[in-house]
C-alpha cells in the first residue's frame, strides 16, 4: 500500500553559523504532510527558508533535529540519488558545455543506462515539456523560457514520485510566467506527480497550488487551500502578505462560535464580524481585517448591519478596478470597485468629496488577534 503521504517534514529544524559566528535557525521547527498527487507550494519572502526546506527533502542538507520522511520511510543521511525525488533548481543548473541532449540525458548516463533507453527516455521528456527539435543546441542558443524547460525536462528524466522546484519560473517575464503556469500545473495533473513549489510570487501559489505552506523566519505561519489562506487569513501577517487588508482595532464584545460583535472606535460603531482565532474572548483587544474589494458601495440607505456613510478622498483608475480611499469616522478605508460597464466620462465615476454608503458584510469583516 502507498504511504499516505508523499513527504513530511517532522518537527525539522535546520541551522547556519553566520559569518558572524552567531547561529542562525533557517527552518525553525517545520512540520508538513504533503499528500500524493498534491501541488504544494512554500510561499514566503526572500530568506524564510524555502530552498532549505527542499534542500533537506532533496538530501543535499540534513535536518540538525527532526525527521524527513518520504514515502513513509525516515530519510536519516540517504543521499540525493537514492530518493526518488528530482529537483528543479533556483538558478537552473544547467551544464553550458553541454546540448540539450546531454543535459536531459545526464542522470540516465550516471545511472549506465542503455543507450536505446535513454534516448526513448529523453525523447519523452523533451515532448512532456515542448521542446522537440531543440535537442543539439546548447542553453546559450535558448531563450530563458527554453532553459526553463530543459531544467523541467531533466528533472522529469526518471519520472521521479516528488518534483521539488525552486522558484523554477523566477526568470520569466510576466506574459510567459503565466503560460508556463498553466503549463506546468496541466502537466503535474496529467504526470499525477507529486510538485513541491517554492516561490515568493502570492498570486503564482493562489493560481497553482492545492494547498500552499505561508512561511517566515523558518516557521510555517498557515498552511491551507488557497482559499482557506486568502479568505481565512489566521493572522495579520498573513492578511498582509497575501493581498491587501484594511487592519482596524478594536475590542471584542462579544462572541459565540461563528459571530461576534466589535466596537470599534475609528468607526464609531459597533461591528458585526466573524472570529478567525479560535481562542477569542470578550473583552479583548483585536484587529479587524476587510479586503478592499469585499468593502459594497451603496447607493440607498438602509437598515443593513455594518452600514455607514463615507466620504471620497481619493480614486485611483487602474483598468479593470477603480481603487478608492474612502474617509469614514475617524478611518480611513481601501475600496476596490470592478469596472463592469465600460464608460470614459470622468462624472461616470466617483470623485473626491462625493458621499457614499458603504456595508460591509459580517463575513467579510475577520476577527483577529492582536499581535
Ligand atoms: N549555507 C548557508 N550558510 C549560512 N546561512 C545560510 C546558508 N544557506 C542559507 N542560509 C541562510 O538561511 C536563511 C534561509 O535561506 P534560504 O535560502 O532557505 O531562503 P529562501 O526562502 O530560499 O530565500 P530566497 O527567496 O531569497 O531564495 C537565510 O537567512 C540565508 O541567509
Ligand atoms: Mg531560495
Amino acid at each position: 500500500m502507498p504511504a499516505e503521504f508523499a513527504v513530511e517534514l517532522r518537527d525539522v529544524v535546520k541551522q547556519f553559523v553566520t559569518p558572524e559566528g552567531a547561529n542562525l535557525a533557517a527552518v525553525d521547527h517545520v512540520t508538513m504532510q504533503i499528500r500524493n498527487g498534491e501541488f504544494f507550494s512554500m510561499l514566503g519572502s526572500s530568506g524564510c527558508g524555502k530552498t532549505t526546506s527542499l534542500r533537506m527533502i532533496a538530501g543535499f542538507e540534513w535536518p540538525d533535529e527532526g525527521e524527513v520522511i518520504i514515502e513513509g520511510k525516515p530519510m536519516g543521511h540517504t543521499p540525493p540519488y537514492q530518493r526518488n525525488v528530482n529537483m528543479v533548481f533556483q538558478n537552473y543548473a544547467l551544464f553550458q558545455h553541454m546540448t540539450v541532449f546531454e543535459n536531459v540525458a545526464f542522470g540516465l548516463e550516471m545511472q549506465r543506462a542503455g543507450r536505446k533507453e535513454i534516448i526513448t527516455r529523453v525523447g519523452r521528456s523533451l515532448d512532456m515539456v515542448q521542446l522537440k527539435g531543440l535537442d543539439r543546441r546548447r542553453p546559450r542558443q535558448l531563450s530563458g523560457g527554453q532553459q526553463q524547460r530543459v531544467a523541467l525536462a531533466r528533472a522529469l528524466v526518471n519520472l521521479p514520485a516528488v518534483l521539488l522546484l525552486d522558484e523554477p519560473l523566477g526568470a520569466l517575464d510576466l506574459k510567459l510566467r503565466k503560460e508556463m503556469q498553466l503549463e506546468l500545473k496541466a502537466l503535474q495533473q496529467q504526470l499525477g506527480i507529486t510538485f513541491i513549489y517554492v516561490t515568493h510570487d502570492q498570486e503564482e501559489a493562489l493560481t497553482m497550488s492545492d494547498r500552499i505552506a505561508v512561511m517566515s523566519l523558518g516557521k510555517v505561519r498557515q498552511m491551507g487551500t488557497p482559499q482557506e489562506i486568502y479568505e481565512r487569513p489566521s493572522s495579520r501577517f498573513v492578511a498582509e502578505f497575501i493581498g491587501e487588508s484594511n487592519f482596524i482595532d478594536g475590542r471584542m464584545v462579544q462572541i459565540s462560535k461563528e459571530a461576534a460583535q466589535v466596537h470599534v472606535p475609528a468607526l464609531n460603531m459597533e461591528l458585526s464580524a466573524t472570529p478567525i482565532s479560535g481562542d477569542l474572548v470578550a473583552g479583548e483587544d483585536v484587529i479587524v481585517s476587510i479586503r478592499p474589494e469585499k468593502v459594497q458601495i451603496t447607493n440607498s440607505i438602509n437598515e443593513m448591519p455594518n452600514h455607514m456613510e463615507g466620504t471620497v478622498e481619493k480614486t485611483v483608475y487602474i483598468g479593470s478596478d477603480t481603487h478608492l480611499i474612502i474617509h469614514t469616522g475617524s478611518q480611513n478605508l481601501k475600496v476596490w470597485e470592478q469596472n463592469r460597464v465600460s464608460r470614459i466620462d470622468p462624472h461616470a465615476f466617483y470623485s473626491s468629496g462625493q458621499k457614499i454608503q458603504l456595508v460591509i458584510l459580517p463575513e467579510n469583516a475577520l476577527i483577529m488577534k492582536r499581535e
